[in-house]
């Protein structure tokens, strides 16, 4: 055990996670499991933070890209606060013991039910969408004779540059309310009695490679809070959204002190404090899915199936998004690279998780890993085929535990008469 290894790292001929063999978890738990490394959970949420330096801002980590409990308990251990985007995914930080101060609430489609909830919380905000929306809490906060926390997400008309399906600035996206709107907006919203504007927000999108969209997100955010101020509504801090993108495939990224001190330089002069949203960026690289090869076949003259037994149930990425994650075997084989096309169990040829993948031999049994798989990973597995959720597992402290067991078939029907 060698505990100074962060995050998934070969020592000798094995993968293993802080140190801690893969093979050993595999063998107790079954595959597919999700692997967590909490060293590097803690490491990346400190960069993070660090990267802000000492201009006030708060963390508001994104429960969408995973929020199983034991992971936001950690992220709360280290000061983070939420980003819930449901009224359950609020419950689930309520009960990981989250204050309601410390959440803001986003979504493009919020029931009148979930802005009840959240005007009786009295969130930190409600982020709202739409002038409907806005409308929709006045009225509920109206007949609470309560005064609902809001703040105002701008589309920007900003191009992420990102996978269609995950940018969400430009005005032909359904996020927000468009820049010049909220201009006109803004000097309404004073002396309103039921809704108090504390932020504006923006954010842009996901997965977002290059610096770009996020200085002209931070110039656009800049620009508004200024002129919230010249129409006088004081407003508590400005809400930057998360999307900083990581590297799946090894190329470059902008690091975490890029992405801090566009937002800073930018916002310095409103004096405002700077919340930001990130998910991916956090706990993406933290985990990892691992299989198990289940069957090879030929596939081209030059190419086999390798058939894991993770797919898209488990990890809807490649399929969804026709998305890169990096494969490996977590023991090595001897012998030349060979192209493998590594494919799931799921009924659907669209089941691939790995095309054109040059590996080491593989064979029946081994292991591999599916790496940066920690966000949008478990959360957004599904029981496509009667496939139960699969289990997840936290490194900690050169030991591991279970913080989600695998669901049983009595899980899978559980809801059914
Ligand atoms: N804030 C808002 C308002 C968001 O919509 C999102 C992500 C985040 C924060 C967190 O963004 P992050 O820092 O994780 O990029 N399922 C997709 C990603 C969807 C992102 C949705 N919104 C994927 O697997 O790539």
């Amino acid at each position: 055990m060698t505990l100074h290894v962060i995050g998934f790292s070969r020592t000798s001929d094995e993968l293993t996670c802080d140190g801690v063999s893969l093979v050993a978890i595999a063998k107790a738990e079954g595959t597919p499991v999700y692997v967590y490394s909490a060293a590097m959970l803690r490491q990346r949420y400190r960069d993070l933070d660090a990267a802000f330096g000492d201009y006030p801002h708060a963390i508001h980590y994104a429960f969408k890209a995973n929020s199983t409990r034991a992971l936001v308990a950690l992220l709360k251990s280290l000061g983070s606060c939420v980003d819930a985007v449901s009224m359950w995914e609020v419950e689930v930080a309520r009960a990981a013991g989250f204050e309601p101060r410390q959440i803001v609430f986003d979504g493009v489609g919020k029931s009148d039910v979930e802005l009840e909830h959240a005007v009786d919380l009295d969130l930190k905000a409600i982020n709202v969408e739409s002038a409907g929306e806005l409308a929709r809490v006045e009225a509920i906060a109206a007949r609470k004779s309560a005064v609902a926390r809001i703040a105002i997400r701008v589309n920007p008309d900003i191009d992420a540059r990102s996978h269609p399906h995950i940018s969400t600035g430009l005005k032909i996206n359904k996020f927000g309310i468009p820049a010049d709107d909220v201009h006109a907006l803004l000097p309404t919203l004073n002396g309103r009695t039921s809704i108090r504007l504390v932020a504006l927000h923006v954010h842009v999108g996901s997965q977002i490679t290059s610096m770009e969209p996020i200085r002209d997100a931070a110039l656009k955010l800049a620009q508004l809070a200024q002129h919230a101020k010249d129409a006088g509504v004081a407003l508590e801090y400005v809400d930057a959204g998360g999307g900083l993108g990581i590297s799946y495939d090894g190329g470059p990224v902008p690091t975490f002190k890029d992405y801090a001190s566009a937002f800073v330089e930018a916002l310095r002069p409103t004096r405002l404090p700077i919340v930001v949203e990130p998910g991916r960026s956090i706990i993406g690289p933290a985990g990892v899915l691992l299989a198990r090869v289940l069957d090879l076949k030929p596939r081209t003259a030059t190419s086999e199936f390798a058939v894991i037994d993770a797919g898209m149930t488990e990890l809807m990425r490649p399929a969804l998004y026709n998305a890169f994650h990096l494969i490996e075997p977590v023991c090595a084989r001897i012998g030349g690279v060979r192209q493998y096309e590594l494919v799931g169990p799921v009924c659907e040829s669209g089941d691939v998780v790995g095309r054109d993948r040059m590996l080491t031999p593989l064979e029946v049994g081994d292991l591999v890993v599916i790496r940066d798989a920690g966000a949008y990973g478990s959360v957004m597995a599904s029981n496509y085929n009667r496939r139960p959720l699969p289990a997840e597992v936290l490194v900690d402290n050169g030991s591991w535990r279970v913080i989600r067991r695998r669901q049983t078939l009595a899980d899978l029907l559980a809801l059914e008469s």
